[in-house]
């Protein structure tokens, strides 16, 4: 029996994330890659905001409220992974914990580096000091890697002690080979969906399009000489 448990714009967010997330990633490093970085991590960040919303609102088994997070479904996950007898149909209780992670420190690092950007670039000026942005992109970046290997190595564990449930096909396919109820989308999701899927490429060029004031600095030391002049 195959029940269907995550439609298609939840997987297609999952594969958009993945490699929005690779991709800004490793960019992270090129200094003249940056506008490619800028449209990556602020692409990243819009799939998120979009899939909290989905969490608030979506369909059954994407909705925050099946993910059992609570203390009692961790120990009682624990307890039982190696016996046969309990599956789950969406995020198991480990899973659901770091499926929340990813979205918050991804959202963060979004933020953070666009903070950088607009501090570095005199964009705003909110006060907060370059560095301690710069460090907080960083940590932010790592984290949010470190969350995806510990998702990795929990996927490939679930592969191997529960392989017949079908979990990392499920992410391809959207079925689980479980008996239990069919997930669907309604009208309003479906829309949504649809913002989902252009919204993100909208915020990619625009932020592929902000501009580095490179010329920032020069500018203040032009006015010192002029004044030097006078
Ligand atoms: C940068 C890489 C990745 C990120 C950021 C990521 C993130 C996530 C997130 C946030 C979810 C929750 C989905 C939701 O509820 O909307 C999820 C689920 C899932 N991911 Fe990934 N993922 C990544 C790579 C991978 C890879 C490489 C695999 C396959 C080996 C994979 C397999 C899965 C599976 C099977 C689920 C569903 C798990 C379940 O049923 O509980 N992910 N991933
Ligand atoms: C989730 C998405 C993002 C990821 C994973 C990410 C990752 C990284 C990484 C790994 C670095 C290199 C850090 C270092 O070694 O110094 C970096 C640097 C940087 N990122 Fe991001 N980033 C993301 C989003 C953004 C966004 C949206 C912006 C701005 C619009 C941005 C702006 C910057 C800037 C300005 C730097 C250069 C820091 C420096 O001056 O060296 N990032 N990012």
């Amino acid at each position: 029996m195959r029940t269907y448990i995550w439609t298609l714009p939840t997987r297609i967010f999952h594969w958009f994330l993945a490699v929005g997330f690779a991709v800004a990633y490793i960019l992270g490093d090129f200094d003249n890659l940056r506008n490619l970085h800028f449209a990556f991590g602020a692409f990243v960040g819009t799939l998120i905001v979009f899939r909290l919303l989905f969490g608030l609102f979506g369909p059954k088994y994407s909705n925050f409220k099946d993910f059992p997070i609570g203390l009692k479904n961790q120990k009682e996950f624990i307890k039982t992974y190696f016996s046969k007898a309990k599956t789950y149909a969406g995020h198991n209780p480990a899973a659901s914990v770091i499926a929340l992670f990813i979205l918050l420190v991804g959202i963060l690092c979004s933020i953070s580096g666009y903070l950088l950007y607009a501090t570095e670039n005199n964009v705003l000026s909110m006060g907060i000091n370059e560095e301690f942005l710069e460090e907080s992109h960083e940590v932010m970046a790592n984290l949010f890697l470190a969350l995806v290997s510990i998702h990795i190595l929990g996927v490939l564990a679930d592969t191997l002690f529960h392989g017949k449930t079908g979990t990392l096909q499920s992410i391809f396919t959207g079925f689980k080979n479980i008996e239990t109820k069919n997930t669907r989308l309604n009208g309003f999701h479906k829309i949504f969906s649809l913002l989902w899927l252009i919204i993100p490429f909208i915020i990619f060029y625009l932020a592929y399009e902000l501009q580095i004031n490179t010329k920032g600095n020069e500018v203040e030391n032009n006015e010192y000489y002029k004044h030097d002049d006078d």
